[in-house]
């Protein structure tokens, strides 16, 4: 099948690729971009391995076409912390708190945490719990993950995060000067 040319902006750089039209967009991600921190599980919307963000909202990837985000500005976990840089706040939080055992879901995780703490930098565990409903783990039994993102939450309001617009929450490159 004939590919298609894909323009898009992902972690701030815009990038361009091709793919046939039946090519998922995690799939794109991974073997076209070379972005594997994406990781893929059930390939079906299930597990929630595959999370990304999309224009600021998390998708999973796995049901997406790659030519859906033909333009779109999209949020992998590649963009989260500079390669030889600290860690985000989040990804912090996960490892002080066992938020992750064998890390496979984790990606998934955290792009969907990056969403919830750019709606509500204070969540409460209930709502954390529902939000990271579509996020499947088969290791931690989700206590830890919940104090994570806790911790992290707090860790971002006292960095001044503060909300939606918070620098600290958005990944590297989420449009700010030099992003
Ligand atoms: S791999 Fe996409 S939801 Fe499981
Ligand atoms: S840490 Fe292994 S699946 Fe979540």
């Amino acid at each position: 099948m004939a590919r298609r040319e894909i323009e898009l902006r992902v972690n701030g750089r815009s990038l361009r690729g091709s793919a046939e039209p039946r090519t998922t967009l995690a799939d794109f991600l991974r073997d076209e971009l070379g972005l594997t921190g994406t990781h893929l599980g059930c390939e079906h919307g299930v597990c929630g391995a595959c999370t990304i963000l999309l224009d600021g909202r998390s998708v999973r990837s796995c049901l997406l076409f790659a030519l859906q985000a033909q333009g779109s500005e999209l949020r992998t976990v590649e963009g989260l912390a500079d390669p030889d840089g600290p860690l985000h706040p989040i990804q912090e939080a996960f490892s002080e708190h066992h938020g992750l055992q064998c890390g496979f879901c984790t990606p998934g995780f955290l792009m969907s945490v990056c969403e919830l703490l750019a709606d509500d930098p204070d969540p409460g565990e209930q709502e954390i719990r529902a939000y990271l409903s579509g996020n499947l783990c088969r290791c931690t039994g989700y206590q830890n993950i919940v104090a994570a993102v806790q911790a992290a939450a707090g860790k971002l309001r006292e960095a001044g995060a503060g909300g939606p617009g918070g620098s600290r929450v958005a990944p590297r490159g989420t449009g700010g000067p030099g992003g």
